[in-house]
């Protein structure tokens, strides 16, 4: 009979190319400087990929450290969900990073949820385990959103990054994933879209159809930075009163990567002081899916994120969506 169980998150993984794109570079390709994005986001560079790293390479990449940090191998591997918005096959990647993997017995498919995909995927994975079909997940954020930028508009193009972040969900009978909740209000599309622009084909006597092109991605940026400010606090705290935890009890905040103003902003609102706060902004910019497990795993590597910690993670843009969970580090048991 199929036992619920519960989940724990037991391994991390990352990977970015190697080319970096600093604020003097783009000081030199549109009108801006260096202290005007460093002020306003907190970013001082990016990673880029070149037209040889696909997203299915940079996923793969960052999967197999975080199976190999869950001391697994990737045939223990029972599902893939790729979380990205720049996959390089739009019938999805997720499939393409299975076979780079090898993780023959998985079963792949991509989520598309641009900057709240990791914990959309988080949320996701998690219900496979809680039914107790699958014991062990790869779970991986990525995106290569400098295909989709565009580099002549300065009030995007400064934001991102390239990159990929994945976990390691198992079944567990200790549930360490101990609240959520998710939200998306289409009314507000047009705050952020890279959106699919039609264009009129005559096919065949008066029977049109459409074969137009992805449009550069567009953004009103004040009105997504008075969104995440106001809306991330609040999923934030409503994840942890479903926790029966409040925001004192956190050893981390984890928020999508998007502007180190919004950051300290939040954890303010929160009353959690900033050094609680995880930020690789000033290296990464925002790589939209893969900001938070890029983050996590940085944290891990450094010690700063130990086993039992306690993480308030939150995603939040295009859609627009946001969420957020809340869970305990490795395996209690
Ligand atoms: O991952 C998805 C989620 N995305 C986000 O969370 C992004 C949220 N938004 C933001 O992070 C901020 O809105 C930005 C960083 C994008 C912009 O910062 P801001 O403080 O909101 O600036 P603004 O758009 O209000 O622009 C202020 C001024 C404008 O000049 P005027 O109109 O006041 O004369 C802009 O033209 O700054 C100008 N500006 C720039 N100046 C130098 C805009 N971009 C630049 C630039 N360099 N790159």
């Amino acid at each position: 009979m199929i036992q619920p169980t519960g989940v724990a998150l037991i391994g991390s993984g990352s990977a970015s190319p190697d080319a970096v794109l600093t604020n003097d570079h783009l000081a030199e390709m549109v009108e801006t400087e260096d202290e005007w994005i460093q002020t306003r986001t907190g970013i001082a560079q990016r990673r880029l990929a070149g037209p040889e790293l696909g997203v299915r390479h940079l996923a793969a990449q960052a999967g197999e450290r975080a199976i190999a940090a869950a001391n697994l191998t990737p045939p223990d591997i029972d599902l893939i969900i790729l979380a990205t918005s720049s996959p390089d096959d739009l019938f999805g990647s997720a499939a393409q990073v299975q076979a780079e993997l090898g993780a023959n017995r998985a079963a792949a498919f991509d989520i598309t949820a641009a900057c709240s995909g990791f914990l959309v995927g988080l949320i996701t994975a998690s219900q496979f385990i809680r039914t107790g079909v699958y014991q062990n997940i790869l779970l991986v954020g990525a995106d290569v959103l400098s295909r989709w930028t565009d580099w002549s508009d300065r009030r995007t193009c400064i934001l991102f990054g390239d990159g990929a972040g994945a976990v390691v969900l198992q079944a567990s009978a200790t549930d360490n994933l101990l609240g959520f909740d998710l939200h998306s209000d289409g009314r507000m599309n047009d705050c952020l879209t890279l959106a699919y622009a039609p264009e009129a084909k005559v096919l065949h006597g008066d029977l049109q159809i459409s074969q137009g092109r992805y449009q550069p991605i567009q953004m009103n940026g004040r009105e997504v930075y008075r969104f995440a400010v106001k809306r991330v606090p609040e999923v934030i705290s409503k994840a942890l009163f479903r926790a029966d935890l409040t925001a004192a009890d956190l050893d981390w905040l984890l928020l999508h990567q998007a502007n180190q103003r919004i950051i300290e902003a939040v954890a303010e609102r929160l009353k959690i002081l900033p050094e609680r706060a995880l930020s690789n902004l000033a290296q990464y910019g925002n790589t939209s899916a893969a900001s938070i497990p890029l983050a996590l795993d940085e944290a891990v590597r450094a010690g700063q994120v130990k086993p039992g910690h306690l993480i308030a993670a939150s995603g939040f843009g295009a859609g627009l969506t946001w969420g957020a969970a809340v869970f305990r580090w490795g395996r209690s048991d």
